[in-house]
């Protein structure tokens, strides 16, 4: 008999009664720590094409197989039922140390400054400042320049609110998100090395404070781009790759990343970087991995595709 069955006082009436009630399988505890990461990129054309009740200018659409492989990330990141999302974003740029955002209710309007006609997104989302700023007192602890953000209405850069609404458009799970410290677009190579070492620091804050995580690394790949702009910005008669050696760097490193393991995108990232000037150079994907500990296991691209020329894949790892 199964323990669970096992009637120790009683009649034998209310034994069964209780067995009745009891359920047949205890049901299995929530592991907390990183269950799932996401490249999540974020380019504003995206957002500005699905016509958000946040965003305030109109579009026709455009660039559809990047959208619906967002509606599968969305999938997918609901059934990992985490408790919070973890974003690392190139355009919330510190040129001192790496900063967390702790403001407990950020809202305002996040503004595209190259594209503000595609771009005025209306924001209003809450921070899980109990695990921000563990992630400040893991990084100090690991030697890194932290920063607890607190100022109430300092702008959130668009790369956040991006990847955050494709990810997430009901908005309805709690946020920490973290700056780029490593300039990339005043520095050719930035290191990533402390991207190393703030992933560890992020990983042990999740740990320690007991979350379900899923990480977003808010980053495109190959980044030269078009320096004009069709009448009908999501005209996608013109839409394509900038060159083929930009795609073709493109699906080198995707191949990497759908062969696996992880491991292999320590070498492959930063050559990927040289050829196609990518937008991984800022940190965010290098983070997401180390974060996840380099997983022995293969990334699932969930999509590909340009805008303005750059590339943009979907790519979901799942915790082992
Ligand atoms: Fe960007």
């Amino acid at each position: 008999m199964a323990r669970v069955f096992h009637v120790t006082a009683g009649s034998s009436r209310s034994g069964r009664r209780r067995a009745e009630e009891t359920p047949r399988v205890a049901p299995t505890p929530r592991r907390g720590g990183i269950v799932a990461g996401y490249l999540a990129p974020h380019p504003p054309h995206l957002v500005y094409a699905e016509n958000p009740p946040q965003n305030e200018p109109r579009s026709t659409g455009g660039w559809e197989v990047l959208r619906w492989g967002y509606e599968e990330l969305r999938t997918r990141l609901r059934a990992h039922e985490p408790d919070v999302l973890v974003v690392h974003a190139p355009h919330w740029i510190t040129m001192v140390g790496h900063h967390v955002n702790c403001v407990p209710n950020p809202r305002g309007v996040s503004v595209e400054p190259i594209f503000p006609h595609l771009f005025r997104y209306h924001y209003d989302f809450r921070t899980d400042v109990d695990l921000a700023e563990a992630i400040v007192e893991e990084g100090a602890r690991a030697g890194l320049v932290t920063s607890a953000m607190r100022e109430d209405g300092v702008r959130v850069d668009y790369a956040t609110i991006g990847a955050l609404h494709l990810a997430n458009p009901d908005w309805d799970l709690p946020v920490v998100s973290l700056s780029a410290n490593n300039n990339p677009y005043y520095y050719s190579d930035a290191s990533l090395a402390e991207m190393e070492t703030l992933g560890a620091a992020t990983r042990r804050a999740i740990e320690r404070t007991g979350r379900r995580a899923v990480l977003l690394a808010s980053n495109s790949l190959s980044h030269l781009h078009w320096d004009t702009e069709p009448d009908l910005p999501e005209d996608m008669g013109v839409e394509r790759p900038f060159d083929h050696a930009q795609y073709a760097g493109d699906m080198e490193l995707l191949q990497t990343i759908r062969e696996g393991p992880t491991a292999r995108l320590k070498e492959a990232v930063p050559r990927h970087i040289e050829a196609t000037s990518s937008e991984t150079k800022a940190g965010s994907l290098t983070w997401l991995l180390a974060a996840m500990g380099w997983p022995a296991i293969a990334g699932d691209v969930l999509a590909y595709g340009t805008v303005i020329a750059t590339g943009n894949a979907l790519v979901e790892w799942v915790a082992p």
